[in-house]
């Protein structure tokens, strides 16, 4: 996985259909998705309960391009070889889930993943500072983790700091939470790189109508593409 920093939307499959895991993930490739995000609940550190390793296990084989697991879970490390194990690509842990984040991290890169550590909107970009040169991306939640469909949270002067702390290394700045077309330009301006969406690219869509997520994640990536990192 060569470092790119061009624009790359990853739609949640929290907004498919649970019944239909495959068909959606080969759907939103076909449509045009760059990397595949998996959003893991465990109704303790978020208030909802998705899925464990051994459907991720199963959503591998339907992935074709990046699988980007992002835990909502504590404690992370007891699970961090059962998602090499399912093939996760990415595996992002929340530096609000247990004291240990820089080990975790560490942990994550030596199970042979990309390694990513999230924000939450309350936690500020500080929080990362000494985490950069342990970490391959860095998830700036826009909304408070739990469910998909909610209101942005303006976190753009986060996300330009991170940038500016960053500096050259190749670390992703991933956007999740309420990202659409209006929002995207905002984020893709501050230097933002991965935007992750649910419902944008879910919405009015189907398998039966897959042509209609392919028109969502254009609008989304014609308006990071026009707004430009600053
Ligand atoms: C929220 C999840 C998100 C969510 C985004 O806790 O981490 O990935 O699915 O959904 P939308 O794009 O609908 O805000
Ligand atoms: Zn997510």
């Amino acid at each position: 996985m060569p470092f790119d920093r061009s624009i790359k939307i990853a739609p949640s499959i929290l907004s498919a259909d649970f019944a239909n895991f495959g068909a959606e993930i080969r759907a939103i490739e076909a449509q045009g998705a760059d990397w595949v995000h998996v959003d893991v609940m465990d109704g303790h550190f978020v208030p909802n309960l998705t899925f464990g390793p051994m459907a991720v296990k199963a959503f591998r084989p339907h992935v074709k391009t990046v699988m980007d697991v992002h835990l909502m879970i504590a404690p992370v490390d007891p699970y961090i070889d059962a998602y090499a194990e399912a093939g996760a690509d990415v595996l992002t842990a929340h530096v609000e889930a247990g004291p240990h984040i820089h080990r975790t991290l560490q942990a994550i890169r030596g199970a042979g993943m990309k390694a990513g550590v999230a924000l939450n909107p309350g936690t500020p970009a500080e929080a990362v500072a000494h985490l950069l040169d342990l970490a391959d991306l860095v998830c700036v939640m826009t909304v408070n983790p739990g469910f998909g469909g909610q209101k942005f949270i303006d976190m753009t002067a986060k996300v330009r700091s991170l940038r500016a702390m960053i500096g050259d290394r190749p670390v992703h700045v991933e956007i999740d939470g309420g990202v659409d077309p209006v929002t995207a330009p905002l984020v893709a301006a501050a230097g933002a790189d991965v935007l992750v969406a649910g419902s944008a690219v879910f919405k009015g869509g189907s398998v039966d109508a897959p042509e209609v997520y392919g028109r969502n994640i254009e609008a989304i990536r014609a308006a990071a593409d026009g707004a430009g990192a600053a």
